[in-house]
């Protein structure tokens, strides 16, 4: 018989040593090994009873399976994302850093299930039941037959669930604050994480119900806990923001029911989290009412949603030796290499100017399509001339100085029409089809040509008040 034996865990990626070591030779990170007795391995059990397997019926490819009815919370933005619901028996995880509202989106979840007559419940391992009631009360939710309760022991909480009705959809909150007997490790740690993950997802394999778990991220955004986790599950979905600002993102990371390109978008309010069906609306409601020079809107997109945003430069004359180059919400690399661009084939001279970058409403963007838009918004900044009120750029810029095409040509132009754009400056002269045709396509070939069309326009704009001041006789040369 196996000697039971302890092993050494990095808690950080779940690298396994046989020595304690002060730093994880797999993942580099420092004091995150800590002593978990082994578990036994595969076929363990089965040699610990001093038996074989015990044998089960297979199944062929054909045979009929159950349909894939999904349970649908009635938040479109969430049951988008899901692939268009839960699908029984599967298991979500939602990771996010503290406070952005994992718990506030899955509690109105779980009430819109409950409301709709299925069996809902909350497991909370981090808030007493009362918290998540006065939470509840706070966003109306009281009255919904949402089933709660604050444990965290595995074993308890599978005979919970198992017992009455089939639960429909079932919230761990969180997967981290779980632990159970069978495991001699505290818990949070990784074979406690592993272990508790592995039972509840058996209970929502075998009982048909919507299991989501939440999941902590560590610093760097992973979610905390071993990697194998994510494997475990059949959906690892990532909510995000910027918590200056009330939107939310929600992405799927991996979906084994649907595809990993959409996004939910949320807006935290007073009332919990609201959907917003119209995301550009919400970033650009800000804007100036005119036209003001270092701000271009980008047609962007995110996952498979378009997405408009402004994109704003300032570019002023610097008092320092080296000049400032601030960046929110971009890559500064590709900002350094923008300007580059711009210098070597847009015949500007930059070096003497502090340059600061700011995609408005906090959204991070991530796409090379922006090059267009930011380039555009540096030089209208620089020459001080305002870009078209109802433009959008797009547009990925090479190193040669060239403007590439980008994907999702035809879902940009849509969606800046929609919101009463006329004028597109993008790569190639795109095809126009059904409303996008209502937008007029301006080509842009390369950096010099952009630089060359702002910089005309700004000449033209302050050449009207030098007209009408030379008519008045105040210039003389
Ligand atoms: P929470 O769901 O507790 O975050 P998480 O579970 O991801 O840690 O959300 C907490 C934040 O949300 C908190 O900072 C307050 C804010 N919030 C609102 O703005 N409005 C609301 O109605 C609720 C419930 C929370
Ligand atoms: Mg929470």
């Amino acid at each position: 018989m196996a000697k039971s034996r302890s092993s050494y865990v990095c808690q950080n990626c779940g690298a396994i040593t046989q020595r304690w070591q002060g730093r994880c030779e797999s993942c580099g990170e420092w004091n995150t090994i800590i002593e978990e007795a082994a578990a036994l391995g595969i076929g363990g059990a089965a040699a610990r009873r001093g038996g074989a397997g015990r044998p089960f019926p297979l199944e062929d490819l054909s045979g009929a399976s159950r349909p894939e009815l999904r349970v649908a919370t009635g938040i479109a933005e969430l049951d988008r994302v899901a692939g268009g619901g839960f699908v029984p028996g599967s298991a979500t995880l939602i990771g996010g850093e503290p406070g952005i509202g994992k718990s506030t989106l899955l509690i109105q979840a779980c009430a819109a299930v409950a409301r709709a007559g299925g069996r809902a419940i909350y497991v909370s391992g981090e808030e007493s039941t009362a918290q998540v009631r006065l939470r509840a009360a706070r966003l109306g939710l009281a009255d919904a037959p949402v089933q709660l309760a604050a444990q965290t022991l595995v074993e308890d909480i599978v005979a919970t669930l198992g017992s009455g009705d089939a639960p429909r959809f079932v919230v761990i909150d969180s997967i981290q604050t779980m632990w159970s007997d069978a495991i001699e490790s505290a818990p949070g740690t990784v074979s406690q994480v592993r272990g508790s993950a592995q039972a509840l997802i058996r209970f929502a394999k075998s009982s048909g119900a919507a299991l989501l778990l939440v999941g902590h991220v560590t610093k760097d955004g992973q979610i905390a806990g071993p990697r194998v986790v994510e494997h475990m599950v059949d959906a690892v979905f990532s909510f995000e923001g910027d918590g200056a600002h009330a939107f939310r993102l929600l992405r799927a990371a991996k979906n084994r029911f649907g595809a990993t390109d959409e996004v939910g978008v949320f807006e935290m309010t007073g009332a919990g989290l609201a959907e917003v069906p119209n995301p550009s609306a919400l970033f650009l409601a800000g804007r100036d009412g005119r036209a003001s020079p270092g701000a271009a809107v980008f047609a962007g997109v995110e996952g498979a949603r378009p997405l408009l945003v402004e994109i704003q430069a300032l570019v002023a004359p610097t008092t320092l030796g080296t000049p400032r180059r601030a960046v929110v919400g971009w890559e500064p690399s590709r900002l350094a290499m923008v300007l580059a661009v711009l210098e070597s084939h847009g015949g500007l001279k930059l070096g003497q100017y502090d340059i600061y970058l700011n995609v408005a409403g906090g959204l991070k963007v991530a796409e090379p399509a922006a090059d267009l838009a930011a380039a555009a918004a540096l030089v209208s900044s620089l020459t001080g001339a305002a870009l078209p009120h109802d433009a959008v750029y797009f547009g990925e810029i090479a190193l040669s100085g060239s403007v590439r095409a980008v994907a999702h040509t035809g879902l940009r132009l849509k969606e800046a029409a929609k919101l009463g754009f006329t004028t597109a400056f993008a790569p190639a002269p795109p095809r126009a089809e059904g409303e996008s045709a209502r937008i007029g396509a301006k080509p842009i070939a390369s950096v010099a040509s952009l630089v060359a069309l702002i910089a005309a326009a700004g000449v033209e704009a302050k050449s009207v008040p030098r007209a009408a001041e030379r008519a008045r006789g105040g210039v003389t040369n």
